[in-house]
């Protein structure tokens, strides 16, 4: 998704700007800009390609500036191009703007303009708005941005300056978010809050249908109609250190370590080994609610989902609830029925995925109440939701999720036994004994993580290798999944997950030597079906590696490579049999030199349909 950074105050604004992006990188992008105004000129500078490609074209020719904006750019309308990357100016070049989002209406008010005598130099939707600015503009920057975003239809997150009302950014926000953040005397807005966090830790965040205006003197909050908005000034936990790599060669690989702590974290607080209660009280939602709760439904995206999937089990067999796992892009359009005994679960680490918001407020009102499963305080889904359940996972900057799906499925877990105990579902004793059981994790997946250098020297057999299948069973299929989108979305390896007994209903067909299997096979209830799909595989020449328990001496016998990991209560096995995928999946990407941590046409937050 599009980065913006804009800044206004006293320091040089070109390296503030290139630094901002460079915190933005992670959300994937094509392309980057930035726009500065000095001495009542605006100069802008863009580039096709990387953030460092920008930097040394501005060390060639330096700008200078008292304030300006940044743009990463990745496209949604208009190839990958120089011309095409934002900021995007009127005809004068005296307005300038940078979006995030997409204008739906943007070819109608395009063609619109250029009745009106307007020239476009790109084939962006983007574009359209510095002219409609500029259409408007008597003066007030504030209200000729008022009066172009009347008209738009789509989503946009968008800043714009202008050299005839100067020392002034304009921001409004509909769709993908806008932070701003508070300095001394200096003011910041930014797509997240990473590229503030080196300034400042004072934030508030724009919802939809309001507007910043960043001046020297401070910054104003409206509604689109200039009505007076008054916003709570946070103090985020976050800081810098936490977005920075510690001496791991990628973000992606310092966030696998990073998952017990982020487990511990996301556990702190929130049970008791005494009376074996959940401590749920943050989701502000009572207890009574819950209990008349009949049916789940989860919703989210890509690993997210993978997450919800092994929440069912949790759902299932702990609080005895049939559950619904549902893709947020599907579930946004189907014909949805939900009714006040069903709960409606949201996941999504960056709180901003639109298709997951769109099923968030498909259901708002339709059942006994949405709750959400964040790592982004204060972002559209936290601020939607009826009750949020943070994870804190710290800042995941690795596209690929690692942490953020650990720290999910502690969520899903807490939620489940929570609803467990207001249903009366399960007793003290079993609560006791699962919550002793979690509490061990940690340290169980420290122990799988200090056999890194293991996994990796397996891993590198692989790295030639063009398919790969995944294989897991009941609670840790899901795990197949996940196993297998991280090896596709960071290697770029062809990947493809499938629960153990669907194989002799075709996937089998594939198996000989160049299709390896990774089977996932604790033991569990299902462990002796697993060994038999492993048995068809083995009898047609396929390579299985297996992540099975490291006491289990029979699977040594059956299988070409064992990654072990410590046993733990079932329902818990996917916290273990993931990291050794995830590690897997990071060493073979690294060895085949793809970009790990932001690949190839992927965003951090999918912040548009
Ligand atoms: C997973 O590694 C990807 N980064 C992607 O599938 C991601 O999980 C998905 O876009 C959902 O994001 P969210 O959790 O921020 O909603």
């Amino acid at each position: 998704m599009c980065g913006i950074i804009g800044y206004i105050g006293p320091k040089k604004v070109v390296p503030i700007l290139i630094e901002g992006l460079k915190k933005l990188e992670y959300r994937g992008y094509d392309s980057a800009g930035v726009a500065l105004v000095d001495k009542g000129k605006i100069h802008v500078k863009r580039v096709k390609g990387k953030i460092k490609e920008l930097e040394a074209s501005l060390k060639k020719s330096p700008l200078a500036g008292s304030y300006g904006l940044g743009h990463t750019r990745w496209a949604t309308h208009g190839r990958p191009s120089e011309e095409n990357a934002h900021p995007h100016r009127d005809c004068s070049g005296r307005i300038v703007i940078v979006h995030n989002g997409i204008i739906e209406n943007y070819l109608v008010l395009k063609r619109k303009l250029k009745d009106e005598g307007h020239t476009f130099t790109t084939e962006t939707d983007t574009e359209v708005i510095a002219h409609l600015i500029e259409k408007h503009f008597k003066g007030s920057l504030e209200n000729a941005v008022r009066a172009a975003i009347a008209v738009l239809e789509g989503a946009f997150a968008i800043a714009a300056i202008s050299a005839d009302d100067p020392d002034k950014i304009v921001a409004a926000k509909l769709g993908p978010p806008v932070v701003v953040g508070f300095g001394d005397d200096e003011y910041l807005l930014s797509s997240d809050i990473n590229p503030i966090l080196s300034h400042t830790q004072k934030v508030a965040f724009l919802d939809d249908g309001e507007m910043a205006i960043l001046e020297p003197s401070g910054v104003t909050f409206t509604d689109f109609k200039g009505n007076a908005v008054k916003k709570k000034v946070e103090t985020l936990a976050w800081n810098p250190m936490m977005i920075e790599k510690r001496g791991f060669k990628h973000f992606m690989l310092k966030e696998i370590f990073e998952q017990p702590e982020v487990v511990r974290d996301t556990l702190l607080g929130r049970t008791s080994l005494d009376s074996g209660k959940v401590l749920l009280d943050e989701l502000g939602v009572k207890p009574q609610l819950l209990k008349k709760v009949r049916k789940a439904v989860l919703i989210a995206c890509g690993t997210s989902y993978h997450a919800g999937l092994v929440g069912r089990y949790f759902f299932e067999s702990l609080a005895k609830l049939p559950v619904d796992v549902e893709y947020g892009s599907e579930f946004r359009y189907r014909d949805i029925i939900l009714d006040k005994e069903t709960l409606v679960v949201v996941i999504s680490q960056s709180g901003e995925t639109a298709d997951t918001l769109a099923a968030l407020r498909a259901s708002k009102g339709k059942c006994a109440a949405v709750l959400a499963v964040t790592n982004t305080v204060s972002s559209s889904i936290a601020r939607e939701a009826d009750g949020v359940l943070y994870t804190h996972a710290g800042p995941e900057i690795g596209v690929a999720a690692t942490k953020t799906f650990t720290a999910q499925m502690t969520a899903l877990a807490l939620i489940a036994l929570y609803v467990a105990q207001a249903r009366g579902a399960v007793d003290k004793k079993a609560s006791l004994a699962f919550i002793q059981e979690f509490q061990r994790i940690p340290h169980k997946m420290e122990k799988i993580l200090g056999q890194a250098k293991t996994i990796e020297d397996l891993a590198l057999h692989f790295v030639p290798f063009s398919h790969f299948l995944y294989l897991g069973r009941w609670v840790n299929f899901p795990v197949a999944m996940e196993g297998a989108l991280k090896l596709k979305e960071i290697s770029y390896i062809h990947a493809e997950a499938y629960p153990g007994g669907e194989m002799k209903h075709g996937p089998i067909a594939l198996i000989d030597e160049n299709m390896p299997t990774m089977a996932i096979i604790p033991e569990d209830r299902v462990y002796d079906k697993m060994l038999s799909n492993i048995s068809e595989i083995k009898a047609r020449l396929g390579y299985v590696l297996a992540v099975a328990h490291e006491n289990d001496a029979q699977i040594r016998q059956r299988v070409d490579a064992v990654i072990p990991v410590p046993a733990a209560h079932p329902l818990l096995m996917p916290f273990l049999t993931v990291v050794p995928l995830q590690l897997f999946a990071y060493y073979i990407a690294a060895k085949r030199g793809a970009d790990v941590d932001q690949p190839r046409n992927l965003a951090k937050s999918v912040t548009v349909e």
